[in-house]
């Protein structure tokens, strides 16, 4: 096969010209194959395989204890479901922090057993070193500011940043991050005003969750824009669907058929 085979996977270049143009674009979690055909299908460019697995997977409290070796199989799954979207591993919390050269294994593992096309990583300044080694490997780097998850336990929670002097430390970084090369940002939980001001600060793409209408384009948890997160959601979460309903019903129906001898009927057995 050519190396030169015609591309049919949206990649980062592509999103950065959308922006270019003024268009906005989305980008959503995955963690599987079937619902990344999904959302593939559903013409969604860019799909990130998120550390929020940690939860929406693997049941854990936090973002902090799920691993390179939890996450690996769900970014090749995403990859291996999708055909379009340019798909973006999560660097989990103690895969990257340690050195450039830390960095530089985890990222090249996700993308050469995971498939990704890119990573995304948390942090500020002090992972300045970390985005350079990925960039001159040609790895493209998402950066995340804001509320990182990771450091949730140095944050004190899950609570919006970028209020008051902050704001400036966000504004710093994110043009630090632009100059070093990364391919966009991802800010969580600003101020929609800090958030619109950075995004006309930087040409590359700004991502927002939580960052009000004035970024370039928006990311969000599938989980819970279909309504299968239980309990309260963060108020910037639209709920488009009651899947949670709809599974739960499902399942209930099937439950009382079996216990009843409705199901299976003659036509569902083979003779
Ligand atoms: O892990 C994740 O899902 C994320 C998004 C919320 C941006 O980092």
């Amino acid at each position: 096969m050519s190396v030169h085979a015609a591309q049919k996977r949206t990649t980062i270049r592509d999103l950065q010209a959308m922006t270019a143009r003024s268009e906005r674009w989305s980008m959503i979690t995955a963690y599987d194959a079937m619902t990344a055909r999904i959302f593939d299908e559903a013409g969604i460019p860019a799909m990130l395989v998120g550390d929020s697995a940690a939860m929406v997977v693997y049941g854990y409290d936090s973002t902090v204890p799920v691993t390179v070796q939890e996450l690996l199989p769900l970014v090749a799954a995403v990859r291996r479901g999708s055909q379009h979207a340019m798909v973006v591993a999560d660097l989990p919390f103690g895969s990257y922090q340690a050195s450039p050269a830390q960095a530089l294994e985890t990222a090249s593992e996700f993308m050469k057993s995971g498939g990704a096309h890119a990573v995304k990583l948390e942090g500020g300044a002090p992972m300045l070193p970390q985005v350079e080694a990925l960039i001159s490997a040609g790895i493209p780097v998402i950066a995340h500011l804001g509320l990182t998850p990771q450091s949730v336990n140095a944050l004190g929670g899950y609570r919006v940043q970028g209020r008051g002097e902050s704001a400036d430390i966000l504004k710093r970084d994110a043009k630090a991050f632009e100059a070093a090369g990364v391919s966009a940002v991802v800010l969580e939980l600003v101020p929609a005003e800090l958030a619109t001001r950075i995004s006309a600060l930087l040409t590359i793409p700004t991502i927002g969750i939580g960052a009000g209408s004035g970024t370039d384009a928006q990311v969000i948890v599938w989980q819970d824009l279909v309504g299968l997160t239980p309990g309260p959601l963060p108020k910037f979460v639209r709920t488009y669907a009651d899947v949670r309903t709809d599974i739960s019903e499902a399942v209930s129906r099937w439950n009382t058929d079996v216990i009843e001898g409705r199901y299976p009927s003659e036509q569902e057995s083979y003779s």
